[in-house]
């Protein structure tokens, strides 16, 4: 199949099985902001979950949730409001913008000529001088708009960490290395938004920030380097669509980084990046608002200014990437069977219940089973259309367990549990049954 007819029938089945809708669709859409739908959320919140529970159960790293909204001098000293930006050309012509670094990859702006390159047009002279914008979102703190009260909406989570340093070193007692991982809401005023949820204004990550001393540096970026590549093998994505790749361009802040790549329909994009960013956050922290961030080694009477090893991975581009992974296309009976197999940690809904027919009793057995189960799992109830159809509906939704009630559960109490995958059936007691569940989603 043509990737490009791949990541379009994916999109479709994102809005057909309620996981993405465009933002504000009523009143055409909003370019790079997405909603999450009812098995979105969830299967976001899955994924969410699974990270923090990986990260967070550990002695050695503690949870933050710091605001959006910081102090703007944050900004100037991180580096972004001077250096967080892209090079852009206007054409003068049809007044569209490009990122002036990825004219091949971008078509010009005017419908007349639909599919042209850009770089054609740069080519022709058509375009203005590069310059730089800032893809920090500004707005206003106070009912005064002037530039004493401009703040910005955060474009990385890390730094709500890196001011809590102290704070978070002092409360929990803590001895580095320690870790302080956080989830949140990234916004960034993309040029070029592209690929779904691959470059969104409005996104969310999962930061965790790694304090070290820094003689530890590069020991430490190995271990995190491995661990996070292995935390996506382990929800089960597929080790032959991943790969990492050494930045050559670093950022402003970073002495060394990867990328942990996907191999998405249009191609490898990164889905996390692990960097060094050495202690150059808390040095410019200290310098721009006069607090010590540093540390006192008791044992060995050293002061230093930790080195922090950063993972830094999309929330809603690692759901792109679960999604794109757990899709697949089977035939069945002559019939296509179009199902995602994600791994039942993220699943959007664990277990379908369905009577087999509407009738003798069985209804109100289904029911039974969902009221029990309803209080662990997140469980779906179907009595509509044939059964093969229901199965089918599950599986375009990822659901890994279906149980069928039938005329045999009416005579010996016994239920099928069909597996989403294999597709094989067993018959198991009703009354075993959320032991079993449980075993198998193991959560
Ligand atoms: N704190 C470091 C940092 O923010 P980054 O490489 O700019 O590093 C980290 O971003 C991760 O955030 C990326 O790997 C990606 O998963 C996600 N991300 C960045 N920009 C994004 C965007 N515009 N839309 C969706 N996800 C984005």
């Amino acid at each position: 199949m043509k990737t490009k007819d791949l990541f379009d029938k994916i999109v479709s089945l994102c809005k057909r099985r309620g996981f993405i809708f465009q933002s504000s669709e009523i009143y055409g859409g909003l370019n790079g902001c997405y909603d999450y739908g009812p098995l979105g959320v969830e299967l976001l919140r899955n994924i969410k979950e699974a990270w923090w529970r990986d990260l967070t159960l550990r002695e050695d790293i503690e949870g933050l949730d710091s605001s959006i909204l910081m102090h703007p001098r944050v900004w100037e000293a991180s580096g972004h409001v001077e250096n967080f930006t892209d090079p852009m050309v206007d054409c003068k012509e049809c007044k569209a913008r490009f990122k002036a670094d990825s004219l091949e990859d971008s078509e010009c702006g005017n419908k007349a000529y639909k599919g042209r390159k850009a770089i054609k047009c740069f080519q022709e002279g058509k375009f203005t001088e590069a310059r730089n914008f800032n893809l920090m979102f500004k707005t206003f703190i106070g009912p005064v708009e002037d530039s004493s009260s401009v703040v910005y909406l955060r474009p990385e989570t890390a730094q709500g960490i890196y001011v809590n340093f102290t704070n978070v070193k002092d409360s929990m007692r803590q001895k580095i290395p320690f870790g302080i991982a956080q989830i949140g809401k990234a916004f960034r005023n993309e040029i070029n938004t592209k690929n779904f949820l691959f470059r969104t204004r409005e996104f969310e990550q999962m930061e965790m920030q790694y304090f070290i001393n820094p003689a530890e540096d590069e020991k430490w970026f190995e271990y995190w380097k491995e661990q996070r590549f292995n935390w996506y093998l382990k929800y089960g994505m597929r080790k032959d669509k991943m790969r990492i790749t050494v930045h050559e361009k670093l950022a402003h802040y970073a002495k060394s980084a990867i990328d942990i790549e996907y191999e998405f329909p249009f191609g490898w994009g990164e889905i996390e990046g692990i960097h060094n960013r050495t202690d150059f956050d808390l040095r410019r922290h200290f310098e721009f608002s006069g607090k010590k961030l540093e540390y006192f080694d008791e044992a060995t009477k050293e002061r230093y200014i930790p080195y922090v090893i950063e993972t830094s991975a999309g929330a809603s581009r690692g759901l792109m990437a679960f999604l794109m992974d757990a899709y697949y296309e089977e035939e069945v009976n002559n019939e296509l069977r179009v199902v995602l197999k994600f791994h039942p940690a993220i699943a959007p809904i664990k277990a379908a219940v369905f009577p087999l027919v509407n009738r003798d009793n069985m209804p109100e057995v289904a029911r039974n089973i969902i009221e029990d189960l309803k209080k662990h799992i997140r469980v779906f109830y179907d009595d509509s259309g044939a059964i093969g159809r229901r199965y089918r509906r599950q599986d375009e939704c990822g659901t890994p367990y279906c149980i069928t009630v039938d005329s045999d559960t009416l005579k010996d109490g016994t239920i099928t549990i069909r597996e989403r995958d294999s597709m094989l059936q067993e018959r198991v007691n009703k009354d075993n049954l959320l032991n079993i569940l449980k075993e198998k989603i193991s959560f």
